[in-house]
């Protein structure tokens, strides 16, 4: 059975958190929400209840976990080598969408980081989040609270429809208001890498560190899957709604004219047809559910609703989903790494775009 209790997202009820607090402590897990997606926990130092987070989830064993603190001051306990640009990332981006990857301790369990010699550690940006780590008083492991493979939830209805039944308690705290997960970057070496880019962007940790370099398999297929790639999650197939996504790359006027003829063709074949447009081209289409995704000039509103879109898109039970691309700036390199991973990998381009 798993209990599921709402909280004030705002003024978390921390009577309510210690009830889940206590979950933690005794080894069973929690689900509960950040700024970025919703977060399935366990007692990050308890390899028996970190099994169940595998396990609950569907998670290969191969994929290292990240764990959340709620205190900078924490660090030292759980990393054994700790840069001068943690403190100066820390200081800017904590509390927030940014895990930072270093020299594990040996405290941490090897489940935790799949064997790696390295962990991943973020203070997430959520007053629920925060009480409920505090009052467990243990750092916790959590990957995104979805079924290995799917979207990452973003609201509690995606939680509810995947691990309903395979957890003890889930936190409905509403929306996660990023909507994406936290930029992962590795900061072991004298050029930070983003090995998975996320809530916070190349250009604002190039701001303050002054440099920073994108890991190739953020746009590309990872495809000798005997080897080890930084980011292990990368190996995997992610994102993916149950329709096929096509993602379509070009101008506006390009990009509408290329999904109106394929959800022409798809129609046709008898096919049933989602677009994710934006409110810029909404208006473009003629077939199909066409769904805004957000405004471009606000790329943060598409950011927010990408995984719910695609969600959306599988419960109408469309069979192809036909997506425009955006910019790869700002948090545009984080959406569009969402997006060509949903697509498989296969981008169309159209136009002078590629
Ligand atoms: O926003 C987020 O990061 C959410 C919330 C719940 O905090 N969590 C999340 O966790 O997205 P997960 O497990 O779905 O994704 C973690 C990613 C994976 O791609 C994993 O391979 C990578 O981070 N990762 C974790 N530890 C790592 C490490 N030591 N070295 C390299 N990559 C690591
Ligand atoms: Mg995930």
């Amino acid at each position: 059975m798993t209990q599921i209790i709402r909280i004030d997202k705002i003024k978390p009820e921390s009577e309510k958190l210690s009830t889940a607090a206590k979950i933690l402590t005794n080894g069973g897990t929690v689900v509960f929400p950040t700024e970025t997606v919703y977060g399935l926990g366990a007692n990050a130092l308890d390899e028996y209840a970190v099994k169940k987070i595998f396990t609950a989830k569907g998670r290969p064993a191969d994929n290292p976990l990240i764990v959340h603190i709620c205190d900078t001051a924490q660090i030292d306990k759980l990393a054994s080598r700790v840069p001068e640009s943690f403190f100066e990332l820390a200081g800017k981006f904590w509390p927030g969408p940014l895990t930072m990857v270093m020299k594990k301790s040996s405290l941490v369990p090897d489940l935790v980081t799949a064997g790696l010699d390295t962990v991943g550690i973020r203070v997430p940006d959520h007053p629920a989040a925060l009480e409920l780590i505090k009052q467990a008083g243990v750092p916790v492991a959590a990957p995104s609270a979805n079924v290995s493979g799917l979207p990452s939830p973003t609201k509690v209805e995606h939680v509810i429809n995947d691990l309903d039944g395979k957890v003890d308690i889930i936190i409905d705290g509403g929306d996660c208001l990023v909507g994406l997960e936290s930029t992962v970057l590795d900061i072991t070496g004298d050029t930070p890498v983003i090995l998975r880019p996320g809530g916070i962007t190349p250009e604002q940790i190039e701001a303050v560190l002054g440099k920073v370099s994108v890991d190739r398999f953020v746009y590309e297929r990872f495809k000798n899957l005997d080897s080890s790639p930084r980011s292990p999650g990368v190996k995997y197939r992610h994102y993916s709604p149950r329709a096929q996504v096509i993602l379509v790359e070009g101008s506006l006027t390009e990009m509408a004219a290329e999904i109106n003829r394929r959800s022409e063709c798809f129609i046709n074949n008898k096919k049933r047809v989602g677009i994710m447009a934006t409110d810029q081209t909404m208006h473009m289409y003629a077939h199909g559910t066409v769904m805004s995704l957000g405004d471009r000039d606000r790329p943060e509103t598409i950011a927010g609703n990408l995984f719910g879109l695609l969600r959306y898109f599988d419960r109408l039970g469309v069979d192809v989903i036909l997506a425009e691309s955006i910019d790869r700036t700002g948090i545009g390199i984080a959406v569009m790494n969402r997006m060509i991973r949903a697509a498989g990998y296969n981008i169309v381009g159209v136009g002078h775009a590629e």
